[in-house]
């Protein structure tokens, strides 16, 4: 099964990953996590290329920033997915392609462009179940400052921390709008609570379809 976790910055992906981790090996379900960009060790270079600053100070042009992206996924989606998928493991996903669609949308990109690169590099591949964390980029933003101003040097921003707020409010509202596009497969989860709410949240929607898998899920 392939599960992707998506959301704008802070809305507690990470957190949120550990905890289903953790419960699904409890309950010997064999799980994966991995993550884009970086969820290879080339990825982990683009990575780097992708959100690090550079000392030039050069910025990509959102092209560019795009096919980067693609690239990333191109090499995960075969090293790491397919085959994760092929031994019959779940694999769950910090992010993917609703992300470029949402964050490479709000530079600028069309729909049209990512659908033919699209096209290319995930071929028919979907996700089994997208969960998108939802929470207003104000409140979220404010917990990702919080977070690097208390590991001071040690935790870095990356390139979209410094994006100003009216991009990650737009950033949100294209998840808003996939998630009613695509409600088969998609599922919005309000962040904005704990994080034990938010994991019985997420739980709630991922059991079933582990059941419907033969998985235990008590
Ligand atoms: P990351 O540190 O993983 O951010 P977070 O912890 O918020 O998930 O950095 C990934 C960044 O890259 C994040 O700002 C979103 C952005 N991104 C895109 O712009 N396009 C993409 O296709 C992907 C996968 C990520």
């Amino acid at each position: 099964m392939f599960v992707t976790i998506e959301g704008v910055e802070g809305a507690g992906k990470s957190t949120q990953i550990q905890m289903l981790l953790q419960r699904l090996v409890r309950l010997g379900v064999p799980a994966l996590v991995s993550k884009e960009p970086g969820g290879t060790p080339l990825g982990q270079e683009l990575r780097s290329l992708l959100l690090a600053p550079h000392l030039s100070g050069e910025k990509w042009c959102p092209e560019s920033e795009l096919l980067l992206f693609y690239a990333d996924r191109a090499q995960h989606i075969a090293s790491v997915i397919r085959p994760a998928l092929e031994s019959g493991r779940l694999i769950l996903v910090d992010r993917f392609d609703d992300s470029t669609r949402a964050y490479q949308g709000a530079q600028g990109i069309s729909e049209a462009t990512m659908d033919k690169l699209g096209e290319v590099v995930l071929g028919r591949l979907r996700p089994h179940l997208t969960l998108i964390l939802d929470m207003d980029p104000a409140l979220s933003l404010e917990r990702v400052r919080a977070r690097n101003a208390a590991a001071g040097n040690a935790f870095k921003e990356t390139r979209f921390d410094n994006e100003t707020l009216d991009f990650h409010t737009r950033v949100r509202k294209r998840f808003l709008a996939i998630a009613q596009r695509d409600p088969q497969r998609v599922t919005l989860v309000p962040a904005d609570r704990t994080p034990e709410e938010v994991h019985e949240a997420i739980w709630a929607h991922l059991s079933p379809l582990l059941r419907s898998s033969g998985h235990p899920v008590e």
